[in-house]
Order: C-alpha cells, then sequence, then structure tokens
C-alpha cells in the first residue's frame, strides 16, 4: 500500500514581501501542502511569522496547511493557529513536558495533529503518542533555519519510526535539506511527505518552482520503486 509522496514547499524560504502570491504559485507549480514554519527566537534561535500571518495567505490557497511550530510554550497558542486556517498542526516532543496535553488540544480543535522530533532526539519518546497522531515529523537539519545540510544520520531513524507505526495511519514527513538528491535517501526509507525550503523556492519564477517540486517528486518516486 504505497501511498504517492507528498512535496510540502517550506515558504520560510519565499520572499516575505509577496507571500499571498508566493503560495499562490507553489499551488500553481504542484505543491500538494504548504508548510509554515513557526520560530520564536526562544525554542529555536530564529523568529519567523505567526498566526496572522497564516491567516492572510490562508486567503490565497486551498491547499492544505501544515503548520510546525517551533514554539515554547505550545499550548497557549494552539488555538490561535487552528483559526487562522491550519489543516495540521505540529509540536515537538522537546517543546514542553505535556506532549500528550498538546496533542489532545489540537485534535479537539478539530485538527489533525503531528509530533516532530529534533535529528539529536530517540524516537522512544513518541511511541506513547502514536495513537493520538496523524503525522511524525522527523528533522533532518537542527530547527531554526532554512538552507542547511542533510544530517544523514537521520536515515535510518527513519526506518525505524516506519517500523513503529507499523499498520497504523500516519505519515512520515522530513523536513531539512530536502533536495533531488537527499529526497531518494528518506523515500527509501519510508518518508510520506518532503519539506523543500530552499530546493524549491530557490528558482525565484513559477516555471522554477514546478520544475524544482517535480525534480523532488520523480527523485522519491523512483526510490519508493
Ligand atoms: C527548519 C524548518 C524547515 C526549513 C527547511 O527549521 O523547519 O521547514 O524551512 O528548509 P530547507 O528545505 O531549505 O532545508
Ligand atoms: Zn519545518
Amino acid at each position: 500500500m504505497t501511498r504517492p509522496v507528498l512535496i510540502a514547499p517550506s515558504v520560510l524560504a519565499a520572499d516575505f514581501a509577496k507571500l499571498g502570491e508566493e503560495v499562490a504559485a507553489v499551488d500553481r507549480a504542484g505543491a500538494d501542502w504548504i508548510h509554515l514554519d513557526v520560530m520564536d527566537g526562544h525554542f529555536v534561535p530564529n523568529i519567523s511569522y505567526g498566526p496572522e500571518v497564516i491567516r492572510a495567505m490562508r486567503r490565497h490557497t486551498k491547499k492544505f496547511f501544515d503548520v510546525h511550530l517551533m514554539i515554547a510554550p505550545v499550548d497557549p497558542y494552539l488555538a490561535a493557529f487552528a483559526d487562522a486556517g491550519a489543516d495540521l498542526i505540529s509540536v515537538h516532543a522537546e517543546a514542553g513536558p505535556h506532549l500528550h496535553r498538546s496533542l489532545q488540544a489540537i485534535r479537539a480543535l478539530g485538527k489533525q495533529a503531528g509530533v516532530v522530533l529534533n535529528p539529536g532526539t530517540h524516537e522512544s519518546v513518541i511511541e506513547h503518542v502514536l495513537d493520538r497522531v496523524d503525522l511524525v515529523l522527523l528533522m533532518t537539519v537542527n530547527p531554526g533555519f532554512g538552507g542547511q545540510a542533510f544530517i544523514p544520520e537521520v536515515v535510518e531513524k527513519v526506518r525505524r519510526v516506519k517500523a513503529m507505526i507499523g499498520a497504523r495511519p500516519i505519515l512520515i514527513e522530513i523536513d531539512g535539506g530536502i533536495t533531488p538528491e537527499t529526497a531518494p535517501l528518506v523515500a527509501a526509507a519510508g518518508a510520506d511527505v518532503l519539506v523543500a525550503g530552499s530546493a524549491v523556492f530557490k528558482a525565484g519564477t513559477e516555471e522554477g518552482y514546478g520544475r524544482n517540486i517535480a525534480a523532488i517528486r520523480a527523485a522519491a518516486e523512483a526510490a519508493r520503486g
């Protein structure tokens, strides 16, 4: 039961002066999901944007909004992101002491729930929440910035998480350093959704976004066989 690989361009690498046009452009260029990176300058050493900016982008595309929260605390802000138009909200296992409560809160808001692991965090910390999530996001860079190099040690973790998930209907998403060169490594290991920021937006034109999305998709699909 191999699902098609989904490509989720990360808006972090877009031109922030024209976010509406940028999300509409990647939508037309073949993006499956839109990946939205929220950073607070506390949990991660960078600040990006919050719910009102996501609400503004929501008017420019109907694509699935995949919201990756890199903030602590997270619980006080979940309702704001749900209201702003998130379809799925992912929270880091490292972001606070009450992961289970955060995931319950996301589902209570009527949204899909995801759990994220930094490259250095062992997958055992999410074993007890697998029945509460729709997606596991494995970071292949240390969160905070786009354009970093893929950390290859995570590929084995993708395999282990895939085995741990078993028959549960949970997607595995990979985030960080995804290119046509690295996509096959994680696709072969079991990834379902690939986030790509710089590898998509570096083109700077809608045609280029289309070529870049297609190249990542083709490389990933070929590796899945
Ligand atoms: C990093 C973010 C990523 C980032 C990926 O903290 O979670 O989504 O935008 O950027 P690239 O694809 O350039 O590594
Ligand atoms: Zn992300």
